[in-house]
């Protein structure tokens, strides 16, 4: 494809998502801002925070320089406009007229990029390089990759994320009733449960043999009710309902029936409610020996993960472009942004949606990630 085709494509993604016309994006930029006008201004009322040079004067304050000026532009009006909140920046915003708002863009966009000493001493802290580390104590029962080899104890290669951490936590809890669980993760902290979900999400699956017991062609009937929420044949698509192909058999049948007893979640409780001994062991023998497969939103790696956002991103010869730079900027602003966005606290469809099944320790990895990238 044509380069600049390409960058119009992913232009008008972009700007979609904002919310913005869908036939705006072929259009260039307004009027270009006078960047000495706007340099006697972001002096007056902007050095204070942005830095004489559009660098970051302190931690959660965003960098300016080189910054997109369609992108610097857009944030103003949204401050402006109340779209973005935050009781500064909209002062500041409703007192500019609409060239003072050119202007300043303009001067801040033909800054040259900050190289940050800062930035510099972000060093990237990988959640799976972590989660990696912590799962040596998991490994004796449930593999090194998380494959499990015990009857009884589960995999959790590929399993979702959500779930996992979840299911960690219950144990916590004391929710699941099995001391031997509880004791094993106790000590990590909520950002470490994340880790380790993450690690495990992240690895491969091997497949089962069809267990002993059961039957799996009468099972496969018998699950036409359950792959509306665990997925066509048990590769589950949704982060918080666990993938029960390839798991194992002992394990599922256990797990099945402790939604009778000891496990709380009212769909699973329905739904098993009517189930026979027999249809159980079908089931599970099923699922058991089902083709497992982690799932295709999870990525292996921070990189990975970062060549998917700079799709948008990174843009570089493409200044209309309103997808934001990120390479070396500050580490604290770009964490309180992605959690805004996942949270719902700052509008954007497109960024929504990217970032909300990351968990903090997914939004912690990608910050350190960009601010530890040579501005450019
Ligand atoms: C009191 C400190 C302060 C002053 C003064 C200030 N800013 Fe900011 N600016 C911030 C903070 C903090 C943020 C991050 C706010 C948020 O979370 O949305 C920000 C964000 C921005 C953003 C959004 C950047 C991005 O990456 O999304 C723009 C654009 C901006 N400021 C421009 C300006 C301009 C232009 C001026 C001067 C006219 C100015 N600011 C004055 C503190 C300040
Ligand atoms: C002593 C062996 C042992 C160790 C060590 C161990 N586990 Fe487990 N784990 C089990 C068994 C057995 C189960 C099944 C318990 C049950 O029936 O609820 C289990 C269940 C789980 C589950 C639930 C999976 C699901 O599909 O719901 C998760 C998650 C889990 N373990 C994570 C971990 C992590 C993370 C570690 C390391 C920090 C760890 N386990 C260490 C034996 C162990
Ligand atoms: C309405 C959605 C829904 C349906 C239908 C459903 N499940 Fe579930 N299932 C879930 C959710 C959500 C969980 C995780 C609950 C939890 O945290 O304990 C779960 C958990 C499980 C687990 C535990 C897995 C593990 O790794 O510990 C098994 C086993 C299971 N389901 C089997 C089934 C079977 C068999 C059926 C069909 C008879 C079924 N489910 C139907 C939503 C559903
Ligand atoms: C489809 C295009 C697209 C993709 C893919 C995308 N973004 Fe964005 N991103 C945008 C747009 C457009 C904005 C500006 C939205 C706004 O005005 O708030 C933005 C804004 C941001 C901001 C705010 C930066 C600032 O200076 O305030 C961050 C942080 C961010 N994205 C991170 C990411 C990360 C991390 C990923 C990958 C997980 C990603 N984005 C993937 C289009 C995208």
């Amino acid at each position: 494809m044509n380069k600049s085709i390409f960058g119009i494509v992913l232009l008008s993604l972009a700007l979609f998502g904002c919310g913005q016309k869908k036939d705006e994006p072929t259009k260039p930029v307004a009027a270009k801002g006078d960047v000495a006008a706007g340099k006697v201004l972001a002096e007056k009322s902007c050095q204070a925070c942005h830095g004489a040079n559009g660098g970051s004067v302190a931690p959660a304050i965003p960098h300016l320089a080189a910054q997109r000026e369609a992108y610097l532009l857009a944030s103003l009006n949204e401050y402006k406009t109340g779209k973005r909140t935050h009781a500064a920046l909209r002062d500041i915003a409703t007192q500019m007229t609409e060239a003072d708002l050119h202007n300043v863009a303009a001067y801040f966009a033909s800054l040259p990029a900050v190289a940050s000493a800062k930035a510099e001493d972000v060093k990237h802290t990988s959640p799976y390089e972590t989660g990696k580390a912590l799962a040596t104590s998991c490994a004796k029962c449930h593999g090194e990759d998380g494959n499990a080899k015990t009857p009884g104890t589960p995999t959790l290669a590929g399993q979702q994320p959500h779930y996992l951490a979840a299911a960690i936590l219950e144990y916590h809890r004391d929710d699941r009733k099995k001391t031997s669980m509880k004791s094993v993760t106790l000590d990590s902290d909520r950002m470490d449960v994340e880790k380790l979900a993450l690690f495990f999400a992240a690895q491969t699956p091997v497949q089962r043999t069809a267990p002993k017991r059961g039957d799996a062609v009468a099972g496969e009937a018998g699950s036409a009710m359950c792959g509306g929420c665990h997925g066509a044949r048990g590769v589950s698509v949704d982060s918080a309902t666990p993938s029960l192909a390839g798991q194992d058999a002992e394990y599922l049948g256990k797990a099945t029936r402790s939604y009778r007893t000891t496990r709380q979640n009212w769909g699973m409780q329905r739904y098993i409610a009517n189930l026979s001994e027999k249809d159980i062991d079908n089931i599970v023998a099923f699922y058991a020996s089902q083709q497992p497969k982690a799932g295709d939103q999870i990525p292996s790696s921070t990189q990975d993960l970062a060549a998917k956002c700079n799709h948008c991103h990174d843009q570089e010869n493409n200044p209309a472009m309103t997808a934001p730079k990120m390479n070396g900027q500050d580490k604290d602003y770009l964490v309180m942004a992605l959690r805004a966005y996942r949270d719902g606290k700052r509008e954007s469809t497109t960024m929504h949606n990217m970032s909300f099944p990351y968990s903090n320790a997914v939004i912690e990895g990608l910050a350190s990630w960009y601010a530890s990238q040579p501005a450019k």
